[in-house]
C-alpha cells in the first residue's frame, strides 16, 4: 500500500480507506461487516472512518465496529488509524446536534464506548455550525486531544473560509487541525474553486468522501437500478439524482475508464487521487467485491493530459452536493 503524507503532519494514510456510514449497521449481517473490515486491514487499508450517527438505527455502526474491533482486530490497534464524527442529529434535545462544546464531548465520550476504545485517532467536527462560535468547536476538538480521548482533530464539509478561520484558531491553540473532510468526486467538484488551495496552504490533508458519488460512478446504474442498490433503497442517493443527462456524462465517462483498461469505480477514485494535496480517497463497500475492485484504483493512478481533458468534458457537476449547506454555511 502505497501510504501517503497527511498535509504537512507526520501520519500517513493509505489512499484508498474505508467508511462506515453505510453497510455497518443492524441491517447488515454482522459476519458481512466482519469479512468486509478483515480483508480492508489484510489489503492495507488502516484507516476506518465513522461517526457517530452510522447506522441504521444512529450509533450501531459504531457498536458493531466496536465487535469487530474486540474480537478481531484489537492486537492491531497500533496499526489502525480509527476516526469519528459529531455534528449532525444524534440525540434529543437542544445539546444532540451541531457544533457546541457540550455536544461534541458529550458525543466523543458516546462514541469510545460504543466502540470499546480508549481513543480515537481523529476526531472531527462533521459540521460547520452557523450558531456557534467557531472558537468554541475548535476549542471543543482542542480539548479532545488535550485529554487524550482523540490523537488528531479534524474538519468535514467547511468551506474554504471556514476552514482558513478553523485553521488559524486551532494553531493558536496548539493542535493543528490534521484533515479537511469534504466530499469529491468527478460528479462534485467544489473543493477545486478554494478549498483545495487552502489546504495546500496551511499543510491540511484532504481526505475526499463519496469518490463514487455513492455508486453512480460505477458501471451499476448504466442500464436501470438494480434491486438491493443504494439507489434503489432511496434514502441518500435518490433515483432522481440519476437523470438522463448526468447517466450520459457517466456513460462517456465508462468508455474512457475501458480505455484505460480499468473498471469506472477504479478510474473515479484514480481521479481523486491525482491531486497530490488529496490524501485519501474514503470509499464505502457492501462487500469483499466491491472494496477489491476499489483497490484496482492503485494499480493505474496516473493520467495523461489527454486523459484529463477527455474526462474534463464529462466530469460536470450533478447536483448530488448533499453537504453543500454546511460548506456554505
Ligand atoms: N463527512 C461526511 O459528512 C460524510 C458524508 C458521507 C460519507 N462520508 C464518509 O465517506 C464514506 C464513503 O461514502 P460513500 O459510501 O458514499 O462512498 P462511495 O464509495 O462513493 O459509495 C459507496 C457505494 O458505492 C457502491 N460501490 C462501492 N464500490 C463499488 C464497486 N467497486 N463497484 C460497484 N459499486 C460499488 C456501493 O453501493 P451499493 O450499496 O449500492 O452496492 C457502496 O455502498 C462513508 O462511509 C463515510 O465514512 C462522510
Amino acid at each position: 500500500m502505497p501510504y501517503r503524507r497527511c498535509g504537512r503532519s507526520g501520519l500517513k494514510l493509505p489512499p484508498i480507506s474505508l467508511g462506515l456510514w453505510h453497510n455497518f449497521g443492524d441491517e447488515q449481517p454482522l459476519e458481512e461487516q466482519r469479512a468486509v473490515l478483515r480483508h480492508a486491514f489484510d489489503r492495507g487499508i488502516t484507516h476506518f472512518d465513522l461517526a457517530n450517527n452510522y447506522g441504521p438505527p444512529a450509533g450501531s455502526a459504531e457498536t458493531n465496529f466496536g465487535r469487530v474491533m474486540r474480537e478481531d482486530l484489537r492486537p492491531w490497534r497500533d496499526e489502525l488509524i480509527v476516526s469519528t464524527k459529531a455534528g449532525y442529529d444524534m440525540w434529543p434535545g437542544p445539546y444532540g446536534e451541531w457544533g457546541s462544546r457540550k455536544y461534541l464531548l458529550a458525543s466523543l465520550d458516546q462514541s469510545l464506548a460504543r466502540m470499546g476504545l480508549d481513543y480515537v485517532d481523529i476526531f472531527y467536527s462533521h459540521r460547520f455550525d452557523p450558531d456557534t462560535p467557531l472558537e468554541e468547536t475548535m476549542g471543543a476538538l482542542d480539548t479532545a486531544v488535550r485529554s487524550g480521548r482523540a490523537l488528531y482533530a479534524g474538519i468535514s464539509s467547511y468551506s474554504g473560509v471556514r476552514t482558513e478561520e478553523a485553521a488559524r484558531i486551532m494553531r493558536e491553540l496548539g493542535t493543528p487541525l490534521l484533515i479537511h473532510q469534504p466530499s469529491y468526486s468527478l460528479l462534485n467538484r467544489w473543493i477545486e474553486e478554494d478549498l483545495l488551495d487552502v489546504l495546500g496552504q496551511e499543510g491540511i490533508g484532504a481526505i475526499v468522501f463519496s469518490p463514487l458519488a455513492q455508486g453512480m460512478l460505477t458501471d451499476k446504474y448504466l442500464d436501470g437500478i438494480p434491486a438491493g442498490s443504494r439507489a434503489a433503497e432511496g434514502r441518500f442517493l435518490t433515483p432522481d439524482m440519476l437523470d438522463e443527462q448526468t447517466l450520459t456524462h457517466v456513460r462517456a465517462l465508462n468508455e474512457l475508464a475501458r480505455d484505460r483498461g480499468q473498471s469506472l469505480a477504479q478510474m473515479a477514485i484514480a481521479w481523486t487521487l491525482r491531486d497530490p494535496r488529496v490524501t485519501s480517497a474514503l470509499v464505502g463497500a457492501r462487500n469483499v467485491t466491491q472494496l477489491d475492485d476499489s483497490l484496482g484504483a492503485l494499480e493505474r493512478l496516473e493520467f495523461t493530459d489527454e486523459e484529463l481533458d477527455a474526462i474534463d468534458a464529462h466530469a460536470v457537476e450533478a447536483g448530488i452536493n448533499l453537504w453543500k449547506a454546511s460548506s456554505d454555511g
